[in-house]
């Protein structure tokens, strides 16, 4: 038994989801601790695509409990269409196999409309966000004001903070935005509904999961997003509004950091970017459109075009630290097939000197140039491999060199989007601490 951090290394859509599918298998929870709907995280079986938003990644085994921890925030709305979908699809059909936290804040229309109104108006200066009310009700939490899941059961309670609210709010729409106002009896009758239908789904994880502990279950805690859009650790302000480092998966389920046996980071083979802000390795090439095209990077919650680059150890070797990171997951070796050379940025040159590390800390990512190591490419397809031996001799250089970089080893190597295509080289539900 061993409880384990999957962790996004890079600015997101690292294939978090299948490879949280796929060592779900090993473990009996599966918890997200931060985030909300911005994230989309796929899995692909048997050909058939799933793009869930909210919920663990482990819900397709159908057998794995999946808990949304405190540190989570909820736009009901979705919750429950991702719920009553995957119903559908003859899972979930007990309340047991889904627990969500009493204390997860709720993204309500006021903070989806402030989440667009501040995007529009901050026009070439805007984040890019997904536009689904993260930052703004990560604010009401902060600001404690925000509503939380229990709250939908209370229905005095529920009105006057909404009423409250938007008294404030309402000002800004119509005073500073030029927008309709938000009525909030309204906006209160639609949470109060979602309260009644989710009820059966309410729990404090942080008792549950103690329990399920004590029983020997173990636990697989699920990131979003990506360690350089960490709101303290990232590349503020072009980042999320929660932390997303694996220390996060603590006071987001509400367990304590010696419930933690390992923590896996999971990082593409190259690199991608969905909205705005510093990016080193980015290409305006032909090597980036081949990995755009090849890796089919369009955003899976907003189907934006993904920006594209090389590999960057100097990010990798930043997520590695800040997470606590004993092991790689590396996904979509296979989108680099077919490309002559491949480059690794190895360090950052500033001001005529080479940098392992940021040298200016995150504030001067911008002025930094990569340093490259160029490798040779492979032109074989590698979506029918099954053993590491099997790879091209390139690809095997290739990772290795990735290897020798990082001086970290590599759990899992991945060829392709389906589960079949999966190179698991060790098990961290088999390893001890
Ligand atoms: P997440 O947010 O980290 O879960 O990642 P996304 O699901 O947003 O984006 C990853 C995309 O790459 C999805 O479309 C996956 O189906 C796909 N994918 C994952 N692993 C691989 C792989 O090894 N090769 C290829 N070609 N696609 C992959
Ligand atoms: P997964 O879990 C990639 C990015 C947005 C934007 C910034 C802030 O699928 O990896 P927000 O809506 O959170 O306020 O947007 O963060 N972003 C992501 N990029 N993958 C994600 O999630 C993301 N979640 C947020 O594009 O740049
Ligand atoms: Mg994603």
């Amino acid at each position: 038994m061993a409880n384990v951090v999957i962790v996004g290394t890079q600015w997101g859509d690292e294939g978090k989801g299948k490879v949280v599918d796929i060592l779900s298998e090993f473990a009996d929870i599966i918890v997200r601790f931060q985030g909300g709907n911005n994230a989309g995280h796929t899995i692909v079986v048997n050909d058939e695509k799933t793009i869930l938003h909210l919920m663990p990644s482990g819900i397709l085994h159908g057998t794995k409990k999946c808990v949304i921890g405190p540190g989570v925030v909820i736009d009901p709305e979705v919750l429950w269409n991702e719920l009553t979908r995957l119903q559908q699809k003859g899972l979930l059909q007990k309340p047991e196999a889904l627990r969500v936290d009493y204390h997860a804040h709720v993204i309500t229309p006021y903070h989806k409309q402030l989440d667009h109104l501040r995007e529009a108006k901050a026009g070439a200066r805007k984040i890019g966000t997904t536009g689904r009310g993260i930052g703004p009700c990560y604010e009401d939490r902060a600001a404690r004001r925000g509503i939380r899941m229990a709250d939908l059961l209370n229905e005095t309670l529920l009105r006057r903070k909404v009423s409250e609210n938007l008294e404030v709010l309402n000002f800004l729409f119509e005073g500073y935005y030029k927008e309709n106002l938000l009525e909030p009896e309204a906006i209160s009758d639609t949470l109060l509904e979602y309260g009644q239908k989710l009820k059966p789904y309410l729990d404090d994880v942080s008792i549950f999961v103690a329990e399920q502990t004590r029983q020997g279950r173990s636990l697989l805690f699920e990131g979003a997003q990506g360690t350089m859009l960490d709101i303290d650790h990232g590349t503020y302000p072009f980042v999320t509004s929660s932390n997303t480092v694996s220390g996060a998966a603590c006071h987001g389920t509400g367990v304590g950091p010696s419930s933690i046996d390992t923590v896996i980071g999971v990082s593409k083979a190259y690199t991608t970017r969905v909205g705005m802000g510093p990016f080193p390795t980015e290409l305006d090439d032909d090597n980036g459109r081949h990995l755009q095209s090849q890796g089919g990077e369009y955003g899976s919650t907003t189907g934006r075009p993904r920006r594209c680059g090389w590999l960057d150890c100097v990010v990798l070797r930043r997520a590695i630290r800040l997470n606590g990171i004993r092991a790689l997951a590396l996904t979509k070796i296979d989108v680099l097939g077919g490309l002559d050379k491949l480059r690794i940025c190895v360090g950052y040159k500033y001001n005529g000197t080479v940098y392992p590390d940021f040298p200016l800390g995150l504030a001067g990512l911008d002025q930094v140039e990569p340093v490259y190591e160029e490798l040779d490419g492979w032109k074989e397809d590698l979506n029918d491999v099954r053993d590491f031996d099997e790879l091209p001799a390139a690809a095997k250089r290739y990772l290795d060199r990735v290897r020798d970089l990082l001086e970290v080893d590599l759990m899992m190597v991945s060829l392709g989007a389906k589960r079949g295509e999966t190179l698991m080289l060790q098990n961290p539900f088999r390893q001890g601490r």
